[in-house]
């Protein structure tokens, strides 16, 4: 896209995958991809562009015609063997580069953009000395550090780029030669260069710490519920000391994604080939507090209804692993749901972005600690189209992902555009201390000055503001109606206004904050 200059071509072995990647419907959803695969690949032609992306599934002949090619396989956790469940599988990588060299005619430089264990480059340059000797292959590390959802935000503006290397002359001019491809939009101070080796670990350190900071406030989140004290209120206190900043210190029910879990257990795993156990012990832990958390919230849901959820429903509000994506790899919601099914619970999902097929799939694929049949699954678990059919009936409705879908800051516009008086209905008008604009504890800002006022909202653009219907979901579950916000998106008063109980994540209790008053 920045280099209209340069030739790209995206290869893979998958047919299928190619030809989605030349069709109108792109294999990959994420905000802002369309348009630029659009203008690379299809050329602009009032802007005088040139199309200068391509797909192909012809592997080696677009090899040979290269001068620099990025290995981006994935490396996901071995399942079998020496260090199953733990150790990063680099099979995709040696096949990658077995391909390369096999195919390899002229000198290239090759660039590990794979998350890879620390040393993997040593791999490829055996292979590539037995398997094409005589031809010049530079290797370099280019980790990449983009977050889903936000891809194309962080490509375009990155904190910054990373290009690891030997120091002879030769890699260090391919070092060049790449730095000048990025400097097309990314300022050269952003730039760094490194050895290879800390270029690699840097990768898998940057992930493992940004894991561990989630852990650590969720393990503050269990001492919150405990003592009183609030979580939001502690993240904020410990988030404006400009030495630790205010970044993923959010509360939640547990890291997700296809990341955090498999490059923790990957360094855990380094750390044992290396025979440093504590250090292995103590990277371990940053996964072991995210398995507790996520059996931590399903316990204090099965607590507060009573201990028993037989027949009762529970309805999911979210399943990706977190906003704005339809990702559910390693989301905390399988967890969650399948320790709710085991109690008997029947479960009701709503996510804006999830098909019921892949809740399914997701929650069939990991049910080992579901003692049930797949079939149970199946008949327990209903995937709706809307929340407030999914809260229908529901003793307890569950926030598992901080889509802002489901935040309540025009549960009062919801309210004037129904024309409900709720409140007169209920009586819980004077009932609670707090006001729409006087809450403290959420993360939703009511006193938001940019909020529009609910009388200048015309009912057109409230449907366009696409919030969840609060109100009707008050209506229709279970009283006494319970929430519990894993993610911190409601504001509790709103809620506790519309009847409804609420308990979050890193918050006492309300039923603990009565006793203890
Ligand atoms: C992560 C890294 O951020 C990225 O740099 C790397 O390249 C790939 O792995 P990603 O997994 O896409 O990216 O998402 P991220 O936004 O980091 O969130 C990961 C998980 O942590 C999600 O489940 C998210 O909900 C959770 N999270 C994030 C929290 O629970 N609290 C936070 O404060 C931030």
């Amino acid at each position: 896209m920045k280099n209209p200059h340069i030739r790209v071509t995206v290869v893979d072995t998958d047919k299928r995958r190619i030809d989605a990647w030349k069709s109108d419907d792109l294999p990959v959803s994420e905000p802002g991809l369309d348009s630029i695969v659009h203008i690379a690949r299809d050329g602009d032609e009032a802007a005088g562009r040139k199309p200068n992306l391509f797909f192909s599934d012809n592997v080696s002949s677009e090899i040979e015609a290269a001068d620099l090619i990025f290995i981006a396989v994935n490396t996901p956790t071995k399942t079998t063997g020496a260090g199953a469940g733990c150790a990063a599988d680099v099979a995709h990588v040696e096949s990658a580069a077995r391909c390369i060299a096999e195919a390899s005619r002229t000198d290239k430089i090759i660039v590990e953009k794979s998350t890879v264990p620390c040393g993997t480059a040593s791999i490829l340059r055996t292979i590539f000395d037995v398997l094409a000797p005589g031809i010049k292959l530079d290797i370099l590390s280019n980790p990449e550090f983009l977050a889903e959802g936000t891809a194309i935000r962080d490509l375009l503006n990155p904190d910054r780029v990373l290009l690891g290397s030997l120091e002879d002359d030769s890699s260090l001019a391919a070092v060049n030669a790449l730095m000048d491809v990025y400097a097309a939009w990314v300022p050269r101070s952003r730039i760094i260069t490194t050895n290879l080796w800390s270029s690699e670990l840097a990768k898998l350190a940057a992930n493992c710490m940004l894991a561990q900071r989630i852990s650590s406030i969720n393990s503050f989140s269990a001492i919150c519920e405990a003592t009183g004290a609030n979580v939001d209120e502690l993240a904020q206190a410990i988030g404006t000391d400009s030495r630790l900043g205010n970044k993923m210190l959010r509360p939640s029910v547990g890291f997700g994604g296809s990341c955090f879990k498999k490059d923790v257990l990957s360094l855990v795993y380094i750390a044992e080939s290396l025979h440093l156990p504590e250090i292995a012990h103590y990277w371990r832990m940053v996964v072991t507090i995210n398995e507790y958390q996520k059996q931590r919230v399903a316990r204090r849901i099965i607590q507060q209804l009573n201990n028993t959820l037989l027949g009762k429903r529970i309805a999911i509000l979210g399943f990706a692993y977190k906003k704005d994506t339809s990702d559910t790899r390693e989301t905390a919601a399988i967890s969650i749901i399948l320790q709710l099914l085991a109690e008997r619970a029947i479960i009701s999902v709503y996510d804006p972005q999830v098909t019921a097929e892949t809740v399914y799939d997701t929650l069939e694929r990991q049910r080992a600690p579901y003692d049930g049949e797949v079939s149970v699954i199946r008949s327990n678990v209903k995937v709706c189209r809307d929340a407030v059919t999914a809260c229908a009936n529901a003793s307890a409705v569950v926030i598992l992902t901080e889509w802002d879908h489901f935040k309540t800051d025009r549960v009062y516009h919801l309210l004037a555009d129904q024309k409900r008086s709720i409140f007169a209905e209920q009586g819980t008008e004077t009932s609670g201390t707090c006001s729409p604009t006087s809450s403290k504890d959420s993360a939703v800002d009511v006193s938001d000055p940019a909020r529009p006022s609910p009388t200048l909202l015309t009912a057109v653009e409230s449907a366009k503001l696409e919030r969840i219907d609060w109100v009707s979901i008050a209506r229709v579950v279970r009283k006494p109606g319970l929430v519990f916000d894993g993610r911190g998106v409601v504001d509790s008063c709103v809620l506790r206004s519309l009847g409804l109980r609420v308990e979050c994540i890193g918050k006492p209790s309300a039923t603990t904050a009565l006793q203890t008053t």
